[in-house]
């Protein structure tokens, strides 16, 4: 790949090759770091239209750890103020010698034209798509997925180790890239998700999500596809979940209508201790963050590191962000 834009276009070998580095990177000392060698005379630049803490930081972070150099952009202060595209404004960052733009924008595909563009213009950069709409948000979906499988497969996480899990992802799946992210990882690696939420928030359309592979690929002869299906009740969902996620209500990108009240959304979704008592002890519970506390989770079962895997996600994107990296810019 040149560029990593969304994870339908990932095999299972390459969710594979991903989460193998992850694991050998994350094994290294973090407290005095010693750097890596891989990315010495690489500048990575981070276009960000939408607001981060955790994407943006890991991803600058992780171009550091490999030595990498690391360049921020700021929109409001930018030249695009003066009517500059952002196909210019990407070049201007490859003749200073960006070898990878991470790029976060709130329109969908955003990531994927400048891509595009910028091979028609014959640049050498590669494009990393740090979230765009509400389609993709690949490096977060490989933290997903290295997450759950060193759950299941502390010592080897692979793609296996999710083959026959059923997953619950919880929530605004609507206006969730992560959602699709998830789906599209999750499922290419066997597991079953079970996605659960209001008609208005989870239109029932997800139940046929497409789990045929993009146009003019040939479908992937390891993959065994996980299913997909949609209960509207928790109560439904929850009993046999090997893992549950549960998503940001995203109000910024939400019509007034779509939720009653943040009060009637948590007694229906909210995950609190009470309400996992409906899975097994231990079952994990995962969120992308941010979180909106006491509304996806009450505030106790978020304060509870055994149960609730928010950090352990926070610090598993420093070494997906560095396989990703290394992958795109050291080989
Ligand atoms: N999960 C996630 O993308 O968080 P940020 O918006 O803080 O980067």
């Amino acid at each position: 790949h040149r560029h990593v834009l969304d994870l339908a276009s990932f095999s299972v070998a390459d969710f594979a090759t991903v989460l193998e580095l992850a694991q050998r990177f994350r094994a290294l000392p973090v407290a005095g770091a010693r750097r890596l060698p891989a990315l010495q005379g690489r500048l990575m630049t981070s276009l960000f239209f939408e607001p981060s803490t955790r994407t943006r930081t890991s991803f600058e972070l992780a171009a550091k750890r490999l030595s990498a150099e690391v360049q921020s952009f700021s929109p409001s202060s930018s030249s695009l103020s003066k009517g500059e595209s952002l196909l210019d404004t990407a070049r201007t960052y490859v003749a200073m010698g960006a070898d990878i733009l991470v790029v976060r924008h709130r329109c969908t595909g955003v990531p994927h034209s400048l891509a595009r563009d910028l091979d028609r213009c014959g640049e050498r950069v590669s494009v990393l798509n740090a979230g765009d709409g509400l389609h993709s948000h690949p490096s977060q979906g490989l933290l997903d997925l290295f997450t759950l499988a060193r759950q299941f497969s502390p010592e080897a996480p692979t793609p296996e180790s999710l083959r026959g899990r059923r997953i619950v992802i919880v929530g605004d799946v609507l206006h969730s890239r992560v959602a699709r992210s998830n789906l599209w990882a999750l499922t290419a690696c066997g597991a079953d998700v079970v996605l659960c939420g209001p008609p208005t928030l989870l239109p029932d359309c997800f139940a046929d999500f497409v789990l045929a592979p993009p146009p003019g690929q040939a479908a992937d002869p390891v993959a065994v596809r996980g299913r997909v299906q949609v209960e509207r009740r928790l109560e439904q969902a929850l009993p046999g979940a090997d893992a549950v996620m549960t998503l940001r209500l995203q109000k910024e990108r939400m019509q007034q209508h779509l939720l009653t009240s943040l009060d009637t959304y948590h007694r229906q979704y909210g995950l609190s201790h009470r309400r996992l008592a409906l899975c097994g002890d231990g079952v994990p519970v995962l969120h992308p963050g941010p979180v909106n506390r006491g509304v996806e989770i009450a505030g106790e079962l978020l304060d509870d590191s055994d149960r609730c895997l928010v950090e352990e996600q926070v610090r598993n994107g420093i070494p997906i962000r560095m396989a990703l990296l290394y992958l795109l810019a050291a080989t």
